[in-house]
């Protein structure tokens, strides 16, 4: 959709702002650039809608040479988000959002209404907000607006400058939240510059590390953050990348263990000797609709105590209820976090109402190897041109 090819920015002063730049963001994907301040990222963007031209290469945009392009009817098809939103003051928040409808040519009744239906999508009460001015609005809320802005003339492109850069890290990470809600149902193609990695690892279906001017690595945030393909790239993720790595990282059904199961009407000697069978110190109890109920121990199954005691115990007896459960797909930083809430030493994995298997700390640690090498081995979504990555 976006195709970068051999790209270049020289300033008049001599900077090389970007250099020699190749990659491609495929139709609905959203690349995360991230690296630090003066690395080139701001003008990467700019030069998309021209607001800055390349000293050399070019940017093909659905096949077309931007630099073909009339800049006015170029930046229709591409909204554009910055830090600093840019809304007009003495406009109202509901006119703001409405300029471009306008601007398009649509009548300006049918330009407002557009306009309330996108403060709607970006989580503003159109009438609570339509008629305030920006300067009545808190800082995130007037971002929220400015993405509301750049979706209205509903264009296949965004481009994101550091959209949220501006305000507090709750609101940040709500405001994010909110954009990959957006997002999943919109799938724009988009562009999101960040210099804060957990955000690009958030967002991203990719993150390009940059560099100075290059792009370090160009890859899926597990894999980035998993396989760092330079020492750069390493620093630049971070030391605690295996942490970061675990929210990017789902539970997926291989991961499993599947330790006995028994149902809560079996007979506790039936149990307790389908256990030794297996040498397995405890089993995954399920009730009667397969549902999981909890666990029992071999020991207590063998030997019924107290009321259970004597031969018409059932498992029913003698099981404890589960801890916990997630359902597959379940980030593991999530099911971590789960198992140390709950002080389990493992988690019942639900496919629907259907338990599937159990989660523990030995699984989850392979789970999150499995997720590095398998996005090593399996290509990106995109096809990728990388000739700017040191040592390919
Ligand atoms: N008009 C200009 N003339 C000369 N140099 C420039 C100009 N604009 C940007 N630069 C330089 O180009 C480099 C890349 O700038 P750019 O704005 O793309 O960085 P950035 O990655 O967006 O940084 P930040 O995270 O601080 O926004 C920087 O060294 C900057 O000083
Ligand atoms: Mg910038």
């Amino acid at each position: 959709m976006i195709r970068f090819e051999h790209v270049t920015k020289r300033y008049a002063d001599g900077t090389t702002a970007v250099d020699d730049l190749s990659f491609e963001v495929a139709e609905g994907e959203l690349i995360t650039l991230v690296g630090p301040s003066g690395c080139g990222k701001t003008t990467t963007m700019k030069m998309v809608n021209r607001l800055i031209e390349p000293t050399d290469g070019r940017i093909l945009l659905d096949g077309e040479d931007v630099a073909d392009a009339d800049p006015v009817e170029l930046r229709r098809r591409i909204g554009y988000v910055i830090q600093q939103v840019g809304l007009f003051p003495h406009k109202t928040v509901l006119d703001n959002t409405a300029t471009v409808p306008h601007l398009l040519g649509r009548p300006r009744k049918a330009a407002r209404a557009r306009a309330a239906e996108l403060l709607d999508l970006v989580g503003l009460d159109p009438a609570v907000y339509g008629d305030r001015y920006p300067d009545q609005l808190s800082g995130g809320q007037r971002q929220r607006v400015g993405v509301a802005r750049a979706l209205a003339a509903d264009p296949p492109v965004l481009l994101m400058d550091e959209p949220f850069g501006a305000v507090d890290p709750v609101v940040r990470e709500h405001l994010q939240n909110e954009f990959l809600r957006l997002q999943s149902t919109l799938h724009k193609t988009v562009l999101f510059v960040t210099h804060d990695i957990e955000e690009a690892v958030r967002l991203g279906d990719r993150i390009a590390v940059y560099g100075s001017g290059r792009i370090e690595q160009l890859d899926t945030p597990a894999t980035v953050l998993g396989a760092p393909a330079t020492p750069y790239t390493a620093e630049f993720v971070g030391a605690d990348r295996g942490l970061k790595r675990l929210a990017v990282t789902p539970v997926e059904a291989a991961d499993l263990d599947e330790p006995p199961v028994v149902r809560l009407d079996d007979p506790a000697a039936r149990a307790a000797d389908a256990l030794s069978a297996d040498g397995a110190p405890w089993a995954v109890v399920l009730d009667a609709d397969g549902a999981p109920y909890g666990w029992v121990a071999a020991d207590a199954l063998a030997a019924p105590e107290g009321p259970a005691a004597g031969r018409s115990a059932t498992v029913r007896d003698l099981a404890r209820p589960m801890a916990a459960s997630v359902p597959l797909g379940t980030p593991l930083r999530q099911a971590l976090s789960t198992l140390l809430q709950h002080d389990a030493g493992w988690l019942a994995v639900l496919d629907g109402d259907r338990y599937r298997g159990v989660l523990t700390p030995a699984r989850l640690h392979g789970a999150l190897r499995r997720a590095t090498t398998a996005d090593a081995t399996d290509l990106p979504r995109a096809e990728v041109a990388l000739d700017t990555v040191p040592g390919t």
